[in-house]
């Protein structure tokens, strides 16, 4: 049986989707993970190329990995999103590579050589490993993965110790959910991020009895079970979607919290401040505080 791998969610009508690929992308929950599957065992692969470099390069690698030899690769990405360097990354692992623009996209198309160049180097440069610097797991590609994002810090700075059954809403690796579980009070705690790799890392970094982590999409899991009459919810709510800024992401956050909440439960986020969710918070709460104000982030405590 022909084995045809995608990887990512190219918009509609930009490249042909071959009927029966199957997803790979981490950021697709339930896909199969492109890092699980046997060397040399796919007949074609089409990968979305993520901007990051050493993501971009990890993803590249292990689809030649994966490949078998002689077979296609067809990579391609956005100009303005590493579209421009994908040429160049391609030939580092020693492909010849026929490129072509569209629709403001490159494509490079390969086969696999049969002895793929510098591999190895690039699939552990982007495998998960411990952060120093964090001391906890984490993965190129996962949303600021080796270092504390400034708003998450500023949301810590003022969290206060929680209590009963809570919620993380894009959870990353567990920066947040370490500290809330950090209050004896907390006796339960979901945390749920759309990224394979955030989720994995969190399940790492996150070993205690009160903890599930879920690998969803918080818009599609409002009403599940365990998922209501919450007691809190923290988050630092996403305002890219593929890459591209979304504001309606981070109000999709606001209303799903405000969902899974009691009445008199509390939502603790941070948002950068330029994002507008002040009329979904005042519409979703009843009382909402700006805690603080500063260095380009507003941390906000909302009571349903
Ligand atoms: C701004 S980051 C915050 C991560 C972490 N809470 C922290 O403070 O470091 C937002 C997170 O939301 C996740 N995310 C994006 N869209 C999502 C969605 N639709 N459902 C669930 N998680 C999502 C991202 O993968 C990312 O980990």
């Amino acid at each position: 049986m022909t084995r045809i791998l995608l990887y990512g969610a190219p918009a509609h009508g930009l490249v042909e989707i071959p009927p029966g690929a199957v997803q790979v992308s981490p950021l697709s929950p339930g896909s199969e993970d492109l890092a699980a599957q046997p060397d040399a065992s796919a007949d074609r692969i089409l990968v979305l190329a993520p901007g990051g470099t050493i993501e971009r390069d990890h993803v590249l690698a292990q689809a030649l990995r994966v490949l078998k030899p002689g077979a296609p690769l067809l990579a391609f990405a956005p100009k303005d999103k590493g579209g421009g360097r994908l040429k160049k990354a391609l030939e580092r692992f020693g492909c010849a590579v026929v490129e072509d623009a569209r629709r403001h996209h490159r494509f490079c198309n390969v086969v696999r050589p049969d002895q793929p160049r510098e591999i190895d180097q690039a699939i552990a440069a982007g495998a998960p490993r411990v952060v120093p610097a964090l001391g906890v797991w984490s993965q190129p590609g996962v949303f600021s993965w080796d270092r504390l994002d400034p708003g998450s810090a500023q949301l810590l700075g003022l969290l206060p110790p929680l209590a009963g059954r809570g919620a993380d809403l894009g959870c990353g690796v567990g920066l947040l959910a370490a500290r809330v579980l950090a209050s004896p009070a907390v006796t339960a705690l979901a945390c749920v991020d759309v990224d394979r790799r955030a989720v994995e890392c969190a399940r790492h970094n996150l070993d205690d009895p009160r903890v599930t982590v879920l690998w969803a999409d918080v818009r599609r899991i409002v009403g599940e079970a365990g998922l209501s009459d919450l007691d809190f919810v923290v988050m630092n709510p996403p305002f890219h979607d593929g890459g591209t800024e979304d504001r309606n992401l981070g109000v999709a956050f606001v209303q799903a919290a405000a969902a899974m909440l009691r009445k008199g439960g509390v939502c603790w986020l941070v948002a950068n401040r330029h994002l507008p969710y002040e009329a979904a918070l005042a519409e979703a709460f009843s009382a909402v505080t700006v805690r603080s104000d500063a260095g380009g982030y507003k941390v906000i405590e909302a009571r349903r």
